[in-house]
């Protein structure tokens, strides 16, 4: 069995990617699965955490997984905006809160209110972007004394130094507790069930480690929270 190390803790974990609405039919989505964000919370109920999923979009298998083992603790978000109104609410009262979702950085500006027609556009149709608002960053900035934000900066880096600087930077414009580095590309990362990530702290310094299952990496991200715990 586990070390009870976050017995009487709550644990806030987002997961899966958001959904950004182009019209009634459409959206932007991206190809996180929601593996890693269920891991960590499964990873921490398993420590004795009481434990929040919010789920974005989640892949069918692990929505299904998600319901059997955590059931009435998983909630819904589906854009940015839902996601970070769901996040900034729950996190009044949570110890950890990890954002493991994979978020849009960019929505549509304007939402059509009906289905947009090719007949419309012709050949070529230009989107307006806008940016959606950091919620790890907006988290980190509004913690509570003694609280642990946790966030992800996946990277296509090409080395470790790499990812190390990228993280750094990452970290400065978060001010997060501890970021999950990792590495992603067409094939690694996103939908597989292994992960590798390096967990540094707000200097920049590593202070974890872990290769391997996405549950073996969970563990090793919340071995590198529990000690920052008050
Ligand atoms: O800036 P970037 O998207 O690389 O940062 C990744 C981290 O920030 C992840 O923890 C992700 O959940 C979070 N994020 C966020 N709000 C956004 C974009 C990313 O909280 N709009």
């Amino acid at each position: 069995a586990r070390a009870q190390d976050l017995s009487g803790r709550h644990v806030i974990v987002s997961a899966g990617g958001t959904r950004e609405p182009l019209d009634p039919v459409r959206f932007i989505g991206n190809r996180s699965s929601g593996k890693q964000g269920l891991a960590i919370a499964r990873a921490a109920a398993a420590r004795g955490a009481r434990v929040t999923l919010v789920a974005a979009h989640l892949d069918a298998e692990v929505g299904a997984e998600a319901s059997a083992s955590l059931g009435g603790d998983v909630v819904r978000a589906e854009t940015a905006e839902e996601l970070a109104a769901e996040m900034r609410e729950r996190a009044l009262s949570a110890d950890v809160v990890v954002m493991a979702a994979a978020v849009a950085d960019y929505r549509p500006a304007t939402v059509s209110e009906a289905k947009i027609k090719k007949d419309d556009s012709g050949d070529a149709l230009t989107l307006v972007l806008e940016r959606t608002p950091d919620i790890l960053a907006g988290l980190a900035a509004g913690r509570s004394d003694g609280q642990v934000v946790v966030g992800f900066a996946a990277e296509t880096a090409p080395d470790r130094e790499a990812l190390l600087e990228l993280g750094r930077t990452k970290m400065a414009r978060k001010g997060a507790d501890l970021l999950a580095l990792n590495v992603v590309g067409w094939t690694a990362g996103f939908g597989s069930d292994d992960n590798a990530v390096v967990v540094i702290d707000r200097s920049g310094t590593p202070v974890g480690e872990a290769a391997g299952t996405k549950e073996a990496v969970a563990h090793a991200l919340l071995d590198a929270v529990v000690p920052l715990l008050p």
